[in-house]
């Protein structure tokens, strides 16, 4: 077991800086996910803990241990790709014992470790069988057992279920927390689902153009990101983002989005002075916004209810996503199915106002 950090690592290619300045302590027994958009550094900086890749400047310590210069097969880790090729002419069995086989480990040990992980993994009757007789499922499993039977200190995986159809990537992703929950091996798992890292990590790193936005658990993630692009990445629907202007309104503070205002929560007033007067941007997520029509969690009030036109309802089965109107905004609202709201009507909606956020449209960080 060991931790990973990471030291104002830099990866430079020819024109592109791949990974910026990234700083980023991963405790012991965290399974870690690293975030972001395609291109945004993800399998380069995995690879360089890995070793694959030469670091261009800062450190990388696995357990107490500086390993900038150590070997990827002295480093103590167990990579899973993406494509993870097995060899076809070997047996299940074969392609799992192969690692351990060129370390040289006692044979009743290769044995059992084999045997052990196919067990943890339910692939046991699988032994015998060789790859091109296997399910992509399958085939997913047997690469995570090669990888485990190493009994690494660090797994890095990346992107290893996007081989997999929606289903099955949604059962292996449930298998795959049962088994660091178990095994309590530090996992670095890359992906560009923000899906997938809401729900396996303990901690998520967003990344974007090679620089670390946040690092932070789920829901903090989820219910305070530091800024528009951590805001507009994790959820879906995205946050719904509308240029507004803040004002002062009595005791208070007004968002004037145009066509209609609303009031900034009373518990965020003491950061919102310097802003009276300019432009500022309003994110509201929408699960936050409401059928006023419909039993809410919340009350319909001056400062919360929005005017609009439903453009399109596309039901979902437990919700119905609305696509809605108000003056120049567009607006994504989730609501309960009951909802009666018709395409080409007016709807009256509800922003649960002390789960919305605002931005500096100059820095785009959060304000509050
Ligand atoms: N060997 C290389 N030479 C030059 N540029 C590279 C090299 N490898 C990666 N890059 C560039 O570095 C940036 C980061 O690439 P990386 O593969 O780390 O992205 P990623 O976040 O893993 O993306 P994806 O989600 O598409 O896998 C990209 O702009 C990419 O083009
Ligand atoms: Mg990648």
């Amino acid at each position: 077991m060991a931790q990973v950090l990471l030291r104002n690592l830099f990866k430079r290619f020819d024109k592109t800086t791949a990974v910026n300045n990234l700083t980023l302590d991963i405790k012991d027994r965290e399974f870690m996910v690293l975030v972001g958009p395609s291109g945004c550094g993800k399998t380069t900086a995995l690879r360089m803990i890995a070793g694959l890749e030469e670091v261009s400047d800062g450190e990388i310590l696995i357990g107490e241990r500086v390993v900038n210069n150590v070997s990827p097969k002295d480093r103590d880790i167990a990579m899973v790709f993406q494509n993870y090729a097995l060899y076809p002419h070997m047996t299940v069995f074969e392609n799992m014992a192969f690692g351990l086989k060129l370390r040289k480990v006692p044979k009743p040990d290769i044995q059992k470790r084999v045997t052990d992980a196919a067990a943890l993994l339910g692939i046991e009757v699988l032994l015998q069988r060789r790859p091109g007789q296997l399910s992509g499922g399958q085939r997913q499993r047997v690469a995570l057992g090669r990888a485990i039977v190493r009994e690494p200190q660090v797994f890095l995986m990346d992107e290893p279920l996007s081989n997999l159809d929606a289903k099955l990537r949604v059962q292996t992703r449930a298998e795959l927390i049962k088994l660091h929950r178990r095994l309590g091996i530090t996992t670095v798992y890359v992906t560009h689902d923000q899906v997938e890292a809401m729900t396996m990590g303990d901690r998520i790193a967003v990344m974007q153009g090679g620089v670390l936005q946040q690092c932070a658990p789920p829901m903090e993630i989820y219910q305070h990101p530091v800024n528009m692009f951590v805001a507009g990445f994790i959820g879906t629907p995205s946050m719904n983002f509308l240029k507004a202007t803040l004002n002062k309104n009595g005791g208070g503070y007004a968002i004037d989005c145009g066509a209609f205002t609303v009031s900034a929560p009373a518990a965020q007033s003491g950061k919102l002075e310097a802003y009276v007067g300019k432009p500022v941007i309003l994110g509201v997520r929408p699960a936050d916004i409401f059928d006023k029509n419909l039993k809410n969690p919340i009350e319909a009030a001056e400062g919360n209810t929005v005017r609009t036109q439903v453009d399109v309802s596309e039901p979902m089965g437990d919700i119905i996503t609305l696509y809605l109107t108000a003056g120049v905004h567009s607006l994504v609202a989730t609501v309960d199915a009951e909802t009666q709201a018709k395409d080409g009507q007016a709807l009256d909606v509800l922003f649960d106002l002390a789960k919305t956020h605002l931005f500096d449209p100059e820095t785009e960080q959060a304000i509050y």
